[in-house]
C-alpha cells in the first residue's frame, strides 16, 4: 500500500465552480484552442486546471508554474490523434497502454515546444513540463512532487457533474455505474492527502446532486 502525499497547509474542498480562476495563461489558452475541441479537452483541461491550483496551494513546495502550464497541455495531443481511435482504443479492451495513449503524449510535448517558446518560457522550463507531459498516462510513477500534482488534477475533473457526464459516455457506463468506479479505482490512484480530500467531497456532492443511487 501506498502512503498518500500530506500536507499542513489548508485544503480547499469547496465547489471547483466557485474558483475564481487565474488570469496569466491567458495567452497559453488562446494558442490551444484548435487541440481544445478534441476528447472534451475544453471540458476536462480548465476543470483540471482548476484542480491543479488547488493542489499547489495545499502543496507550496511545488513549482505551481511547472504544474499549472503541463496541466493545461497534457492532453492536448489527443487533437492529433485520428478522432476514431480515441474511442475504439483509447477507452475499450486493454485502453490504459493502448498505443494511442503513447500517441496522444508524444504530440503533446510536440506541441508544449511548439506553443511555449513564443510566449517568453525558456527551454529549460519547456524541458520539465514534457517530462511531465511525457508518461502521464502510460508511466505508472511519479518522478517528482509537480508531477504528482498534474496526475492528480488529471483524475479530480472526474468527479464534478460535467467529468461524470462527459466519461461516464466514453466509457458507457450509466452515471451510478460510472461513480462506483471513481470510488473504487480512482480514489486509489490518488496521490496527495489534499486530492483524495477534494475527490471524496466532490463526488459526494456529485452523487446527491444526480440521484445516482436512486437512479442505480
Ligand atoms: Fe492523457
Ligand atoms: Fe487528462
Amino acid at each position: 500500500m501506498t502512503m498518500t502525499l500530506q500536507t499542513i497547509h489548508p485544503v480547499d474542498t469547496t465547489p471547483i465552480v466557485a474558483s475564481p480562476g487565474s488570469e496569466d495563461l491567458d495567452p497559453l489558452w488562446r494558442a490551444i484552442v484548435d487541440e481544445s475541441r478534441a476528447r472534451g479537452n475544453d471540458i476536462h483541461l480548465p476543470i483540471s486546471f482548476a484542480y491543479a491550483e488547488r493542489l499547489c496551494d495545499a502543496y507550496p513546495d511545488a513549482d505551481a508554474l511547472v504544474v499549472r502550464v503541463a496541466i493545461l497541455l497534457h492532453d492536448t495531443g489527443w487533437a492529433r490523434v485520428d478522432g476514431s481511435r480515441i474511442i475504439s482504443e483509447g477507452f475499450a479492451g486493454d485502453w490504459r497502454t493502448a498505443d494511442v495513449r503513447f500517441e496522444h503524449e508524444r504530440h503533446g510535448c510536440d506541441i508544449a515546444r511548439e506553443v511555449l517558446p513564443p510566449l517568453g518560457f525558456d527551454d529549460e522550463f519547456v524541458t520539465r513540463v514534457t517530462a511531465i507531459i511525457d508518461g502521464h498516462d502510460t508511466r505508472p510513477e511519479s518522478r517528482s512532487i509537480e508531477d504528482s500534482l498534474v496526475r492528480d488534477a488529471d483524475r479530480l475533473w472526474r468527479f464534478t457533474p460535467a467529468g461524470i457526464a462527459l466519461a461516464s459516455g466514453w466509457f458507457g457506463l450509466t452515471p451510478a455505474k460510472y461513480v462506483r468506479r471513481l470510488r473504487v479505482e480512482i480514489v486509489p490512484e490518488l496521490l496527495t492527502q489534499a486530492a483524495v480530500e477534494m475527490a471524496e467531497a466532490e463526488l459526494g456532492r456529485s452523487e446527491a446532486l444526480l440521484k445516482t443511487e436512486q437512479l442505480s
